[in-house]
């Protein structure tokens, strides 16, 4: 795969940390030039310092559509052309407060994940295909979740805005592949970040009931996430359009329990 990537350019939202900084990693590992992009300016510095010469920062907050358009006119002015662009950046509730069910969830919350991980995602693929359909070639990649495949209780608004990812990226297949540019999803599982070891995997009682729903008994890593994300990217997925890649560890293949 090395030498279909060699020289790529791409964009990773949400790539400061998590899943997005694993993304981001792993394409500059295959000789792709990255732009790192978050609202965390410290930590998105930081991880484009360590992916040395061929990745640079831009700050971006994706729920702001000119500063979406700013970042892939960034993107195509440092490095001249924009071929694989990684929709990841995201929010879910992580105050069990708020993981309450529809009767309760409040709008304030509902509007905050549906401005991130819908709006923004939306206004990412919009400003992407534009330079992609200009080029005539390019690979959009959404970040999308097992939440969005199944349903899951006590996180509505998550649940709604990646279900949604998943259709719009279908819609965008039949769309933009006519014109050169494929459009992908990867839904990942329970990942291990930061955010979820502090949520679920530090409490042994709270872990091993969600491991229990987990076929392969364990929670995915950044990078198993962020190797599909690299097969998308890729030739090696030249015919792939339209698809939704989950990553889950086969929970999403069944109810995982014994009667
Ligand atoms: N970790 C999991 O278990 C899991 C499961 C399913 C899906 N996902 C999805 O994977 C993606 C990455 O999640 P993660 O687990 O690495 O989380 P994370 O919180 O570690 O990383 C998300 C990044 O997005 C950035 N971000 C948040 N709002 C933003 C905005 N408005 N503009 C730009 N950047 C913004 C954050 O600053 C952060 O760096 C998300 O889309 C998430 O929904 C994660």
């Amino acid at each position: 795969m090395r030498d279909s990537l060699d020289g790529r350019v791409a964009i990773v939202t949400g790539s400061a940390r998590g899943i997005g900084r694993s993304i981001a990693g792993t394409l500059a590992g295959r000789g792709v030039r990255v732009v790192v992009s978050d609202v965390l300016e410290q930590e998105g510095a930081e991880a484009a310092a360590e992916l040395g010469p061929h990745a640079v920062f831009v700050r971006c907050d994706v729920t702001q559509p000119e500063q979406v358009q700013a970042l892939v006119d960034a993107a195509v002015s440092r490095f001249g052309s924009l071929d694989i662009m990684v929709n990841n950046a995201g929010i879910n509730t992580s105050d069990p407060g708020e993981r309450v069910t529809v009767d309760r969830y409040s709008d304030d919350v509902w509007r905050r994940i549906i401005d991130v991980d819908l709006n923004g995602a939306f206004y990412c693929c919009r400003a992407a295909a534009a330079r992609m359909v200009e080029q005539g070639s390019g690979s959009i990649i959404n970040i999308a979740s097992v939440a969005g495949v199944v349903a899951l209780r006590l996180q509505i608004g998550f649940v709604a805005a990646k279900a949604a990812v998943i259709r719009m990226t279908e819609a965008m297949a039949c769309e933009l592949g006519p014109r050169g540019v494929r459009v992908n999803a990867v839904s990942p599982g329970s990942t291990l970040v930061d955010a979820t070891r502090k949520l679920f995997y530090e409490n042994e009682a709270v872990a091993s009931r969600l491991v229990s729903f987990i076929p392969q008994g364990r929670p995915g890593e950044a990078a198993e996430v962020a190797r599909a994300v690299l097969f998308l990217a890729s030739d090696a997925a030249s015919y792939v359009n339209g698809h939704n890649l989950v990553v889950d560890g086969g929970w999403t293949c069944g109810f995982n329990r014994d009667f």
